[in-house]
């Protein structure tokens, strides 16, 4: 375990009673009379998964003083409502992505196949919706509904955008805020909600989960040309295979030579591509240092993320959010 995994052990350590009760909640609510949606929800579960969002949900709301008690529960129906909409998301996500590796096992449509994958896909998501619901908090209701209507509009944009190395880095930051970030700054304004915050420790926590959800996908978009496999979980090389608009492509392009931005262009706009241009496109991306490039812009969100706490007096759950905003910013999966 890397110094950067333990400050992630070190929220969940924190968050255990809440988070184990997070997970019982998500195998519960994944019931249904149609055994192949438990099933297919087991082989994610039993998969893993690092619940980085519900932990942040959890997180929010006691940094912003929430008291949890026998009767006041809410925060785990929550937090559970939250990985729900993640995992439902991850499963179109892999259709669409066409990829077959995911927590380091067969992805749910390499296993299952695409129908299986979209239609339980959308069940986790009514299923999130009913959560919701169950809660009964319209606050709570207006952020996740806009939340999950982000996160969709942003596969959209990236797709349209997919195989065009035009596209402006303006743009793709646009991509990773709606599919990534918006997920990560509603996770945590729920938290805020639910602990009866004040609008400026809402928007506070808001703008932390923003900063942190934009630094966790540029390094996720770095990790998928450097990675080591098997401690990713996910196959390395995807978002050039199908000609995915990332940073560490598009940093590698603006710096190309002229010859080898034709390479890119073929590779990329032309779609004509071959297994082994991965190593060509690889010492293209070492040349240029576009991973390095990326990585800095992901340490400086994530400094972001940190500044955003000011508001807050110092407290251990501070100080554990603020390593973890650090921690996504250097993890290796
Ligand atoms: C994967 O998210 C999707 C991205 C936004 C990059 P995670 O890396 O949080 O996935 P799990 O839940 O830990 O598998
Ligand atoms: C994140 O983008 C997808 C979602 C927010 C659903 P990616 O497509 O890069 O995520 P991975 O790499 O498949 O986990
Ligand atoms: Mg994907
Ligand atoms: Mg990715």
């Amino acid at each position: 375990m890397s110094k950067d995994d333990v400050a992630l052990q070190a929220l969940f350590n924190y968050l255990r009673e809440d988070t184990e009760a997070c997970n019982r909640e998500i195998v519960a609510r994944m019931e249904s009379p149609v055994p192949l949606i438990p099933q297919l929800g087991a082989h994610l579960v039993a998969a893993g998964g690092k619940r980085l969002r519900p932990l942040l949900t959890l997180a929010s709301a006691y940094l912003c003083g929430y008291h949890p008690s026998p009767q006041r529960r809410r925060h785990v129906g929550l937090a559970a409502c939250v990985e729900f909409i993640h995992t439902a998301t991850l499963l179109h996500d892999d259709v669409v992505d066409e990829s077959v590796l995911r927590r380091g096992a067969a992805s749910a449509n390499a296993v299952f196949g695409n129908k299986a994958s979209v239609l339980v896909g959308d069940f986790l998501f009514a299923r999130s919706f009913q959560l919701m619901t169950e809660d009964g908090s319209l606050p709570v209701m207006a952020v996740l509904s806009q939340a999950a209507a982000t996160i969709a509009e942003g596969e959209v944009l990236q797709m349209s955008m997919q195989n065009d190395l035009a596209t402006s880095e303006e743009t793709y930051l646009k991509v990773i805020h709606g599919k990534t970030a918006a997920l990560f700054a509603a996770a945590c304004r729920v938290g805020a909600i639910i602990a009866d915050s004040p609008s400026e420790d809402e928007k506070a926590v808001e703008d932390f989960g923003t900063h942190l959800g934009i630094a966790f996908q540029l390094v996720d978009d770095a990790l998928d040309y450097v990675a080591d496999e098997k401690i990713l979980g996910k196959t390395v090389g995807d978002d050039l295979r199908e000609g995915k608009i990332t940073l560490p492509l598009l940093v590698a392009y603006r710096q190309a030579e002229e010859k080898d931005r034709q390479f890119w262009e073929r590779v990329v706009n032309e779609g004509k591509w071959q297994e082994s241009d991965l190593a060509e496109a690889l010492r293209l991306i070492q040349k240029t240092h576009a991973v390095e490039e990326t990585m800095r812009r992901a340490q400086s969100f994530a400094e972001k993320a940190v500044a955003a706490l000011d508001v807050f007096p110092e407290s251990e759950i501070k100080s554990l959010l603020s390593d973890t905003a650090l921690y996504a910013a250097r993890r290796a999966h």
